[in-house]
């Protein structure tokens, strides 16, 4: 993406590993960064991005009270990042185990 295009991209899990590396490369790429996290790093808020705080995609709360501080924004990207790998097939795939990437 070039500066030309920058827009608002919601990183979810960016508090560390690959969603916080993700938010590094957005904000240095131009684009409006709004990053989640179950708890911030020094690493996160060093970024000086919109971080929201407390977020955990496991949690109905959580997840609502999220949605309602995005109310009315426009947002042009969404990065699902948070998660955890487990190392199964995915052929067939047991969609019931899709929950089970996040913690
Ligand atoms: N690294 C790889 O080689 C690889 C390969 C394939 C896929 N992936 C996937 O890519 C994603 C990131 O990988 P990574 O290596 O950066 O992993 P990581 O370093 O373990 O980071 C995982 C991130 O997800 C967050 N997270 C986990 N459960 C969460 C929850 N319930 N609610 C909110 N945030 C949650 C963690 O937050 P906390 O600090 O609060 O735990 C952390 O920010 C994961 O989904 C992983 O499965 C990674």
């Amino acid at each position: 993406m070039t500066a030309a295009m920058t827009s608002t991209v919601l990183v979810v899990g960016a508090n560390r590993g690959i969603g916080l590396e993700l938010a590094r490369e957005l904000k240095k790429r131009g684009h409006d960064v709004v990053a989640t996290c179950r708890e911030t790093s020094e690493a996160l808020e060093a970024l000086e991005v919109e971080v929201h705080r407390g977020v955990d995609v496991t949690d109905d709360t959580s997840v609502t009270a999220l949605r309602k501080a995005l109310a009315g924004r426009v947002l042009d990207g969404l990065i699902v990042n948070s998660g955890i790998l487990r190392r199964t097939s995915l052929d067939p795939l047991d969609l019931a185990t899709v929950p089970k990437s996040s913690r």
